[in-house]
Protein backbone atom coordinates (compact mmCIF):
# COMPACT_ATOMS: atom_id res chain seq x y z
CA UNK A 1 0.00 0.00 0.00
CA UNK A 2 1.20 3.21 -1.16
CA UNK A 3 1.33 6.43 1.45
CA UNK A 4 0.91 9.65 1.29
CA UNK A 5 4.10 11.14 0.24
CA UNK A 6 5.07 8.58 -1.49
CA UNK A 7 7.29 8.85 -5.22
CA UNK A 8 4.74 7.80 -8.10
CA UNK A 9 6.76 7.76 -11.99
CA UNK A 10 4.88 8.05 -14.88
CA UNK A 11 6.26 6.48 -17.98
CA UNK A 12 5.46 6.39 -21.98
CA UNK A 13 7.15 3.86 -24.26
CA UNK A 14 7.42 2.60 -26.75
CA UNK A 15 5.32 3.70 -29.87
CA UNK A 16 3.83 6.97 -29.12
CA UNK A 17 -0.57 6.70 -29.45
CA UNK A 18 -2.82 9.91 -29.22
CA UNK A 19 -4.16 9.97 -25.39
CA UNK A 20 -1.32 9.21 -23.95
CA UNK A 21 -1.10 13.12 -22.54
CA UNK A 22 -4.91 12.47 -21.85
CA UNK A 23 -3.70 9.29 -19.08
CA UNK A 24 -0.22 11.52 -17.81
CA UNK A 25 -2.74 14.30 -16.94
CA UNK A 26 -5.23 12.15 -15.47
CA UNK A 27 -2.69 9.61 -13.43
CA UNK A 28 -0.85 13.09 -12.20
CA UNK A 29 -3.93 14.31 -11.33
CA UNK A 30 -5.44 11.35 -8.96
CA UNK A 31 -2.46 10.41 -8.03
CA UNK A 32 -1.89 14.15 -6.45
CA UNK A 33 -5.20 13.82 -5.07
CA UNK A 34 -4.22 10.75 -3.46
CA UNK A 35 -1.35 12.31 -2.02
CA UNK A 36 1.28 10.94 -3.99
CA UNK A 37 4.43 13.24 -5.42
CA UNK A 38 3.95 12.34 -9.14
CA UNK A 39 7.04 12.69 -11.41
CA UNK A 40 7.63 11.49 -14.92
CA UNK A 41 10.24 9.70 -16.83
CA UNK A 42 11.40 11.79 -19.74
CA UNK A 43 11.87 9.12 -23.02
CA UNK A 44 10.59 5.84 -21.70
CA UNK A 45 12.98 3.13 -20.69
CA UNK A 46 16.17 5.39 -21.65
CA UNK A 47 14.95 8.12 -19.02
CA UNK A 48 14.59 5.58 -16.41
CA UNK A 49 18.10 4.14 -17.29
CA UNK A 50 19.74 7.37 -17.63
CA UNK A 51 18.31 8.96 -14.14
CA UNK A 52 15.80 11.57 -16.42
CA UNK A 53 13.08 11.99 -14.04
CA UNK A 54 11.54 15.38 -13.17
CA UNK A 55 8.65 16.90 -11.58
CA UNK A 56 4.94 17.34 -13.91
CA UNK A 57 3.06 20.09 -14.24
CA UNK A 58 -0.15 20.04 -13.95
CA UNK A 59 -0.85 22.71 -16.56
CA UNK A 60 1.87 21.27 -18.86
CA UNK A 61 -0.72 18.12 -18.78
CA UNK A 62 -3.88 20.03 -19.05
CA UNK A 63 -2.74 21.67 -22.34
CA UNK A 64 -0.60 18.25 -23.91
CA UNK A 65 -3.78 16.29 -23.25
CA UNK A 66 -5.44 17.74 -26.06
CA UNK A 67 -2.34 16.87 -28.35
CA UNK A 68 -1.24 13.40 -29.54
CA UNK A 69 1.99 12.40 -28.77
CA UNK A 70 3.69 12.36 -25.50
CA UNK A 71 4.46 15.38 -23.28
CA UNK A 72 7.09 13.22 -21.65
CA UNK A 73 9.18 11.35 -24.93
CA UNK A 74 9.15 7.93 -25.45
CA UNK A 75 12.01 5.88 -26.93
CA UNK A 76 12.33 1.99 -27.52
CA UNK A 77 15.14 1.06 -25.68
CA UNK A 78 17.83 -1.67 -26.51
CA UNK A 79 19.93 -1.56 -23.64
CA UNK A 80 16.99 -1.72 -20.86
CA UNK A 81 15.96 -5.28 -21.63
CA UNK A 82 20.22 -6.31 -20.97
CA UNK A 83 21.53 -7.20 -17.52
CA UNK A 84 23.61 -3.43 -17.40
CA UNK A 85 20.20 -1.95 -18.72
CA UNK A 86 18.48 -3.52 -16.03
CA UNK A 87 21.05 -2.98 -12.98
CA UNK A 88 20.75 0.98 -14.09
CA UNK A 89 17.24 1.10 -13.95
CA UNK A 90 17.10 -0.28 -10.51
CA UNK A 91 19.78 2.04 -9.55
CA UNK A 92 17.66 4.95 -10.59
CA UNK A 93 14.14 3.41 -9.06
CA UNK A 94 16.28 3.09 -5.76
CA UNK A 95 18.07 6.89 -5.77
CA UNK A 96 15.25 8.53 -6.83
CA UNK A 97 12.65 6.60 -4.35
CA UNK A 98 10.36 5.43 -6.97
CA UNK A 99 7.75 3.24 -4.80
CA UNK A 100 5.41 2.49 -7.71
CA UNK A 101 5.71 3.07 -11.60
CA UNK A 102 3.14 3.28 -13.99
CA UNK A 103 4.02 2.72 -17.65
CA UNK A 104 1.08 3.67 -20.46
CA UNK A 105 2.68 1.62 -23.76
CA UNK A 106 2.18 -1.52 -25.79
CA UNK A 107 3.32 -4.93 -25.49
CA UNK A 108 7.18 -4.53 -25.44
CA UNK A 109 6.69 -1.68 -23.16
CA UNK A 110 4.31 -3.70 -20.61
CA UNK A 111 7.13 -6.56 -20.77
CA UNK A 112 9.90 -4.26 -19.69
CA UNK A 113 7.29 -3.04 -16.68
CA UNK A 114 6.74 -6.63 -15.63
CA UNK A 115 10.55 -7.29 -15.20
CA UNK A 116 10.59 -4.19 -12.32
CA UNK A 117 7.94 -5.80 -10.04
CA UNK A 118 10.50 -7.15 -7.42
CA UNK A 119 11.44 -3.35 -7.30
CA UNK A 120 8.53 -1.34 -6.91
CA UNK A 121 4.51 -1.28 -7.53
CA UNK A 122 3.98 -1.95 -11.19
CA UNK A 123 0.90 -1.08 -13.02
CA UNK A 124 0.67 -1.29 -17.26
CA UNK A 125 -1.89 1.09 -19.47
CA UNK A 126 -2.28 -0.08 -22.81
CA UNK A 127 -1.56 2.36 -25.38
CA UNK A 128 -0.83 1.63 -28.92
CA UNK A 129 -2.55 2.18 -31.99
CA UNK A 130 -2.11 -1.33 -33.58
CA UNK A 131 -4.62 -2.84 -30.86
CA UNK A 132 -2.58 -6.01 -30.60
CA UNK A 133 -3.05 -6.26 -26.79
CA UNK A 134 -4.68 -9.17 -24.96
CA UNK A 135 -6.81 -8.37 -21.80
CA UNK A 136 -8.29 -4.65 -23.26
CA UNK A 137 -10.79 -4.38 -26.28
CA UNK A 138 -9.29 -1.28 -27.12
CA UNK A 139 -5.60 0.23 -26.19
CA UNK A 140 -5.20 3.76 -26.23
CA UNK A 141 -4.71 5.75 -29.84
CA UNK A 142 -6.54 3.25 -31.70
CA UNK A 143 -9.70 5.21 -31.96
CA UNK A 144 -7.87 8.78 -32.98
CA UNK A 145 -6.33 6.09 -35.49
CA UNK A 146 -8.95 4.79 -37.30
CA UNK A 147 -10.64 7.94 -37.62
CA UNK A 148 -7.21 9.42 -39.40
CA UNK A 149 -7.74 6.68 -41.76
CA UNK A 150 -11.14 7.27 -42.28
CA UNK A 151 -10.77 11.09 -43.06
CA UNK A 152 -7.68 10.02 -44.80
CA UNK A 153 -9.99 7.38 -47.19
CA UNK A 154 -12.77 10.19 -47.27
CA UNK A 155 -10.64 12.06 -49.04
CA UNK A 156 -9.19 9.84 -51.06
CA UNK A 157 -12.49 8.34 -52.42
CA UNK A 158 -13.16 12.04 -53.62
CA UNK A 159 -10.37 12.02 -56.06
CA UNK A 160 -9.92 8.48 -56.61
CA UNK A 161 -14.06 8.95 -57.84
CA UNK A 162 -13.64 11.81 -59.80
CA UNK A 163 -10.76 9.84 -61.80
CA UNK A 164 -12.74 6.52 -62.28
CA UNK A 165 -9.37 5.43 -60.11
CA UNK A 166 -8.55 2.01 -58.31
CA UNK A 167 -6.80 3.46 -54.34
CA UNK A 168 -4.70 1.25 -52.38
CA UNK A 169 -4.26 2.69 -49.09
CA UNK A 170 -1.74 1.36 -46.67
CA UNK A 171 -1.91 1.43 -42.99
CA UNK A 172 0.08 0.96 -39.77
CA UNK A 173 -0.86 -2.16 -37.69
CA UNK A 174 2.41 -4.24 -37.27
CA UNK A 175 1.25 -7.67 -37.65
CA UNK A 176 -2.68 -7.02 -36.54
CA UNK A 177 -5.22 -6.30 -39.31
CA UNK A 178 -7.64 -4.39 -37.03
CA UNK A 179 -6.75 -1.09 -37.48
CA UNK A 180 -7.03 -1.62 -41.46
CA UNK A 181 -10.66 -3.83 -41.12
CA UNK A 182 -12.22 -1.77 -38.36
CA UNK A 183 -11.18 1.64 -40.36
CA UNK A 184 -11.74 -0.07 -43.99
CA UNK A 185 -15.44 -1.39 -42.95
CA UNK A 186 -15.97 2.72 -41.48
CA UNK A 187 -14.85 3.77 -44.88
CA UNK A 188 -16.87 1.77 -47.13
CA UNK A 189 -13.55 0.01 -48.51
CA UNK A 190 -14.57 -1.98 -51.25
CA UNK A 191 -11.73 -4.42 -49.95
CA UNK A 192 -9.59 -4.83 -46.93
CA UNK A 193 -6.20 -6.82 -47.07
CA UNK A 194 -4.75 -8.30 -43.55
CA UNK A 195 -2.45 -10.69 -42.61
CA UNK A 196 -4.52 -12.74 -40.47
CA UNK A 197 -6.44 -14.42 -42.99
CA UNK A 198 -3.40 -16.13 -44.23
CA UNK A 199 -3.81 -15.53 -47.70
CA UNK A 200 -1.19 -16.52 -50.55
CA UNK A 201 -0.52 -13.42 -52.41
CA UNK A 202 -1.91 -14.63 -55.86
CA UNK A 203 -4.83 -15.44 -53.67
CA UNK A 204 -4.64 -11.63 -52.26
CA UNK A 205 -4.48 -10.52 -55.95
CA UNK A 206 -7.82 -12.87 -56.63
CA UNK A 207 -9.48 -10.49 -54.05
CA UNK A 208 -8.67 -7.19 -54.78
CA UNK A 209 -9.64 -8.07 -58.84
CA UNK A 210 -12.51 -9.32 -57.91
CA UNK A 211 -13.45 -6.41 -56.00
CA UNK A 212 -12.31 -4.05 -58.97
CA UNK A 213 -14.61 -6.05 -61.28
CA UNK A 214 -17.63 -6.00 -59.43
CA UNK A 215 -17.10 -2.23 -58.82
CA UNK A 216 -16.62 -1.41 -62.45
CA UNK A 217 -19.31 -3.54 -63.82
CA UNK A 218 -21.85 -1.86 -61.75
CA UNK A 219 -21.86 2.36 -61.58
CA UNK A 220 -19.18 2.48 -59.02
CA UNK A 221 -16.74 5.16 -60.07
CA UNK A 222 -13.73 4.10 -57.35
CA UNK A 223 -12.07 1.16 -55.65
CA UNK A 224 -10.73 1.86 -52.16
CA UNK A 225 -8.41 -1.40 -51.15
CA UNK A 226 -7.39 -1.16 -47.54
CA UNK A 227 -4.21 -3.08 -46.78
CA UNK A 228 -2.80 -3.57 -43.49
CA UNK A 229 1.39 -2.81 -43.55
CA UNK A 230 1.41 -6.38 -42.16
CA UNK A 231 0.61 -8.32 -45.51
CA UNK A 232 3.72 -9.18 -46.59
CA UNK A 233 2.82 -8.15 -50.30
CA UNK A 234 4.67 -5.19 -51.42
CA UNK A 235 1.67 -2.72 -51.96
CA UNK A 236 3.37 -1.65 -55.04
CA UNK A 237 3.77 -5.58 -55.95
CA UNK A 238 0.10 -5.35 -55.51
CA UNK A 239 -0.78 -2.41 -57.79
CA UNK A 240 1.81 -4.16 -60.73
CA UNK A 241 0.09 -7.55 -60.17
CA UNK A 242 -3.51 -5.97 -60.00
CA UNK A 243 -2.54 -3.86 -62.98
CA UNK A 244 -1.32 -6.74 -65.05
CA UNK A 245 -4.72 -8.74 -64.75
CA UNK A 246 -7.03 -5.74 -64.82
CA UNK A 247 -5.34 -3.80 -68.07
CA UNK A 248 -7.04 -5.74 -71.06
CA UNK A 249 -10.38 -5.18 -69.61
CA UNK A 250 -10.63 -2.12 -68.05
CA UNK A 251 -8.08 0.28 -70.26
CA UNK A 252 -8.97 3.37 -69.20
CA UNK A 253 -8.76 2.68 -65.26
CA UNK A 254 -5.57 3.65 -63.37
CA UNK A 255 -4.44 2.75 -59.74
CA UNK A 256 -2.50 4.35 -57.20
CA UNK A 257 -0.66 3.72 -53.89
CA UNK A 258 -0.69 5.86 -50.69
CA UNK A 259 1.22 4.67 -47.95
CA UNK A 260 -0.77 6.64 -44.92
CA UNK A 261 2.63 5.60 -42.44
CA UNK A 262 3.26 7.46 -39.81
CA UNK A 263 0.18 10.26 -40.32
CA UNK A 264 -2.21 7.26 -38.67
CA UNK A 265 -0.01 8.01 -35.05
CA UNK A 266 0.02 11.52 -34.91
CA UNK A 267 -2.57 14.07 -34.29
CA UNK A 268 -5.41 15.13 -31.46
CA UNK A 269 -6.64 11.99 -29.35
CA UNK A 270 -10.58 11.75 -30.36
CA UNK A 271 -12.55 12.20 -27.32
CA UNK A 272 -13.08 8.39 -26.40
CA UNK A 273 -9.16 8.09 -26.78
CA UNK A 274 -9.02 11.39 -23.89
CA UNK A 275 -11.53 9.83 -21.74
CA UNK A 276 -10.30 6.12 -22.37
CA UNK A 277 -6.68 7.29 -21.53
CA UNK A 278 -8.15 9.31 -18.52
CA UNK A 279 -10.45 6.11 -17.06
CA UNK A 280 -7.70 3.58 -17.47
CA UNK A 281 -5.02 5.68 -15.63
CA UNK A 282 -7.33 6.74 -12.78
CA UNK A 283 -8.11 2.89 -11.92
CA UNK A 284 -4.38 2.10 -12.49
CA UNK A 285 -3.47 4.93 -9.93
CA UNK A 286 -6.07 3.98 -7.38
CA UNK A 287 -4.85 0.14 -7.58
CA UNK A 288 -1.63 0.94 -7.26
CA UNK A 289 -2.58 3.48 -3.96
CA UNK A 290 -3.87 0.40 -2.49
CA UNK A 291 -0.57 -1.34 -3.03
CA UNK A 292 -1.98 -3.63 -6.13
CA UNK A 293 1.18 -4.56 -8.28
CA UNK A 294 1.49 -6.09 -11.43
CA UNK A 295 -1.48 -5.36 -13.19
CA UNK A 296 -2.49 -3.89 -16.34
CA UNK A 297 -6.07 -2.05 -16.31
CA UNK A 298 -7.57 -2.71 -19.59
CA UNK A 299 -10.94 -1.61 -20.98
CA UNK A 300 -13.41 -4.56 -20.98
CA UNK A 301 -16.35 -3.71 -19.62
CA UNK A 302 -19.10 -5.75 -17.66
CA UNK A 303 -20.21 -9.07 -17.54
CA UNK A 304 -16.71 -10.79 -18.24
CA UNK A 305 -14.96 -13.83 -17.19
CA UNK A 306 -12.67 -11.21 -14.40
CA UNK A 307 -14.54 -9.10 -12.41
CA UNK A 308 -14.12 -5.58 -13.11
CA UNK A 309 -12.13 -3.49 -10.95
CA UNK A 310 -14.03 -1.38 -7.95
CA UNK A 311 -13.33 1.99 -9.78
CA UNK A 312 -14.76 1.38 -12.83
CA UNK A 313 -17.17 -0.75 -13.90
CA UNK A 314 -15.75 -0.85 -17.51
CA UNK A 315 -12.16 -1.48 -16.46
CA UNK A 316 -10.37 -4.28 -15.49
CA UNK A 317 -7.49 -5.03 -14.09
CA UNK A 318 -5.55 -8.47 -15.13
CA UNK A 319 -1.98 -9.72 -13.83
CA UNK A 320 0.75 -8.74 -16.42
CA UNK A 321 2.10 -12.53 -16.83
CA UNK A 322 -1.55 -13.11 -18.14
CA UNK A 323 -1.89 -9.95 -20.55
CA UNK A 324 1.79 -11.30 -22.06
CA UNK A 325 1.24 -14.72 -22.18
CA UNK A 326 -2.76 -14.04 -24.24
CA UNK A 327 -1.03 -11.60 -26.01
CA UNK A 328 1.82 -13.59 -27.85
CA UNK A 329 -1.46 -16.06 -28.26
CA UNK A 330 -3.37 -13.22 -29.60
CA UNK A 331 0.34 -12.84 -31.89
CA UNK A 332 0.33 -16.22 -32.91
CA UNK A 333 -3.26 -16.74 -33.93
CA UNK A 334 -4.23 -19.45 -31.38
CA UNK A 335 -6.22 -16.99 -28.51
CA UNK A 336 -9.82 -16.98 -28.72
CA UNK A 337 -9.83 -13.26 -29.41
CA UNK A 338 -7.11 -13.91 -32.65
CA UNK A 339 -9.56 -16.84 -34.03
CA UNK A 340 -12.60 -14.91 -33.45
CA UNK A 341 -11.14 -11.84 -35.14
CA UNK A 342 -9.69 -14.28 -38.44
CA UNK A 343 -13.33 -15.20 -38.34
CA UNK A 344 -15.29 -11.83 -38.85
CA UNK A 345 -12.38 -10.60 -40.91
CA UNK A 346 -13.25 -14.33 -43.45
CA UNK A 347 -17.14 -13.19 -43.40
CA UNK A 348 -16.44 -9.79 -43.61
CA UNK A 349 -14.62 -9.65 -47.27
CA UNK A 350 -17.32 -11.48 -49.71
CA UNK A 351 -19.94 -8.55 -47.60
CA UNK A 352 -17.70 -5.93 -48.80
CA UNK A 353 -16.81 -7.02 -52.19
CA UNK A 354 -21.04 -6.88 -53.20
O1 LIG B 1 3.40 -0.12 -32.85
C1 LIG B 1 3.01 1.10 -33.37
C2 LIG B 1 3.59 1.29 -34.75
O2 LIG B 1 3.16 2.56 -35.22
C3 LIG B 1 3.26 0.20 -35.77
O3 LIG B 1 1.98 0.34 -36.32
C4 LIG B 1 4.37 0.38 -36.77
O4 LIG B 1 4.63 -0.82 -37.48
C5 LIG B 1 5.53 0.76 -35.91
O5 LIG B 1 5.00 1.29 -34.69
C6 LIG B 1 6.44 1.80 -36.52
O6 LIG B 1 7.49 1.99 -35.65
P1 LIG B 1 8.52 3.18 -35.79
O7 LIG B 1 7.85 4.44 -35.36
O8 LIG B 1 9.64 2.77 -34.90
O9 LIG B 1 8.91 3.27 -37.24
Amino acid sequence: MLSGGDRVALVTSGGDAPGMNAALRAAARVGAQLGFEIVGVEDGYRGLLEGRVRPLDLRVLDEASRRGGTVLGTARSKIFPTAEGQARVRETIATQKLRAILVIGGNGSLTGAQKLADVALIAGVPASIDNDLACTSMAIGVDTAMNTIVEACDRICDTAAAHRRIFIVEVMGRDCGYLAMTAGVAAGADAVVVPEVGRSDGKIVDQVVRAIETAYSGDKRRVLVVKSEGVKLDSAQLKAQVDARISAKFPDVDSRVTVLGHVVRGGAPTAFDRLLGARLANAAMRALAEGQSGFMAGWLGPGLARKPCAHDPYVVLSPLDEVLAETARLHQGTSELAQWRRKIFEEIDPILER
